[in-house]
Parts: structure tokens; sequence; C-alpha cells
């Protein structure tokens, strides 16, 4: 069982790969975190607190930062007006933990010294405040494996992918830090779907996970139309995944940095491919991954 937090902006795909962690036996998740990003803060920690009410998981969760670093909040408008598409789950009454969300992860470091891993699924602000605030956490994190960025292209704009696009310049703290660091990127994510074929399988199915996702799952469908496309994206829960699929994902490890001042490009993460800087190399970046060894993760964890 690994130690792990994982820290969100719960989020349609977000709120996916939450219940496949909570029924996954090889993570041990011992917090969650919340940031704004998807949509204002108040509805990605609401959002969570009422998932984890909702499957019944012990789990806290601690609010996280609710603005990027130094920007205004751009928020993603796919996930809805409250970032959890159209679906309603009841408003649950348990309580926030009363630590911050960097606070609890440096807390949590200490705790299982130097086991732990982040796996971030949102803009990466949390993070970043954590390593500004507590700077002797690095030594204490295992891995910061987090969904972002790009070898190439963007989602957010032409260059940029969203979490990165929304604090680049938190990113680039993180980056910096020299924690080990996996970039599953839109590279492998984009790849990473679940098909009306699987909305069936889980259609069939009788307990809470399965039925959320199907909910959710209609939603995405119905963005994913349209633009023409019939699959929905799991963006986050492919990061999640690869903690405990060590085959899931070919990397290769590059030195990365961020765009801040770009003109068309901020937000980009820039990869040294042919080692034109000689810098050391900081991030493994997801350059493959198996698609249906994903699918199939998801498919036992859901479908039970
Ligand atoms: C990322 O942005 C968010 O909208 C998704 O939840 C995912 O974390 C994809 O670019
Ligand atoms: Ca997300």
């Amino acid at each position: 069982e690994r130690p792990v937090i994982i820290d969100c902006d719960t989020g349609t795909d977000d709120a996916i790969a939450l219940l496949c962690a909570h029924r996954c036996k090889d993570l041990n998740v011992v917090a969650i975190t919340t940031v704004a990003g998807n949509t204002y803060l108040e509805n990605t920690s609401q959002n969570t607190l009422n998932l984890v009410d909702y499957i019944d998981w012990d789990v806290p969760v601690a609010i996280g930062e609710s603005k990027p670093l130094m920007r205004k909040l751009v928020t993603a408008d796919c996930h809805g007006t409250k970032g959890f598409g159209d679906v309603v789950l009841e408003k649950s009454n348990r309580e926030f933990h009363p630590m911050d969300a960097c606070t609890l992860i440096y807390e949590m470091a200490k705790k299982y010294e130097g086991q732990l891993e982040i796996v971030t699924i949102g803009p990466m602000t949390n993070m970043a405040m954590c390593l500004l605030r507590y700077p002797d956490i690095k030594p204490l994190i295992k891995r910061i494996t987090f969904m972002g960025g790009a070898m190439i292209g963007g989602n957010t704009t032409l260059a940029a992918e969203f979490n990165i696009y929304a604090d680049p310049e938190a990113a680039k703290i993180v980056f910096e830090s020299e924690i080990p660091l996996t970039m599953v990127g839109l590279d492998v994510t984009q790849k990473a779907v679940l098909s009306p074929e699987d909305r069936e399988y889980f259609n069939m199915l009788d307990n809470p996970h399965a039925k959320l996702t199907v909910k959710l799952l209609d939603y995405m469908f119905k963005r994913a139309d349209l633009f023409g496309q019939e699959d929905a994206v799991m963006h986050d829960g492919l990061a999640v995944a690869s903690l405990v699929l060590p085959d899931l994902l070919k990397t290769e490890k590059y030195y990365v940095t961020v765009e801040t001042k770009g003109h068309y490009t901020t937000g980009q993460t820039v990869v040294d491919y042919y080692n034109s800087t000689k810098k050391e190399e900081n991030i493994d970046i997801a350059v493959d991954l198996d698609v249906d060894m994903f699918k199939e993760w998801v498919r036992q964890l859901i479908g039970y």
C-alpha cells in the first residue's frame, strides 16, 4: 500500500479518478486536497466532499488555494457551471479537515517519512505553495505525478494544457523543486478514453461507483459530441492509474520548463528534446500508454 495524496479540482474526470482510487487496494489515499481550477474552489471542494460522502469514504479532505499564485483564476467550462457536469450529489454535511491543503500535505509528508507520493490532477498551486511555505518538505516526498502539460500542443490554448495554463508559475516552482516528477500529459491522456460501450457495461451494475460513473460519462459524452467525438477522456484517471500499474506508461526523461511570459505559449511545457541546454533531466514524461490496460483497470475497479 502506497501512501498517496490526491490534489484535485473536481471536476468530472477528477471524480472518476477518485472513484477508482477509492476502490484500488494498492493505494492508501491518506488525504485529498482541493484547488481552484475547473471551477471555483468552493465548488471543487464541495464536489469532492459530496463524492467521498456518497461512497462512504473515510478520508480527510482539505481545502487549498482559491486562485493561482500570481494570476486571475481561469476556469474550464467543459465541467459545467459547478464542475460536476449536470450531476447533482446530495450536499455533504461532513467537515473539511481543519488544516489547509498545503499544511496537511506537509504534515503527511513528515508522517510518512519519505514514502508519500502526491498526484496532482488540477493546477499545481497547492503543491507550489507548499514548497514555498515548507521548503524542507522536498526530501520527504517520494514522487509527484502530475496530470498536466504536453510535449506537443494544448487543449486550452494552442500551446498549453489546462492545468499548467491555469497556474504556470506554480508548475515552474514544482518543476524546479528537484523532487522526482512524472508528467502525464495530453500526449497520453487524450488516448485514455472510456466509450459508450464501457458506459453500457457500468450501466448493468448496481453499485454507487458505477452509477455515478454512468451519470458523469453521460455528461462527458454530451460535451464530446459538441466536438464530434464519441468517447470521454480520462486525463486524471490515467495519472492515478500510473501509480499502481508500472507498465501502463512508457516514459522518457527530459529537462522541462514552463513558459510564463509567452505571447502564444504561456503555460506551455517546454521540453529539451535534443538536450540543447545540457541541463539535468528533471521530469519523466509519459510518451506512450497501454490503453487496454487502463480500460481494464477502470472496469475492474468500478465493475464490482
Ligand atoms: C485537465 O484539465 C481539467 O479540465 C481536467 O480535469 C484535467 O485535469 C485536462 O487538461
Ligand atoms: Ca482535473
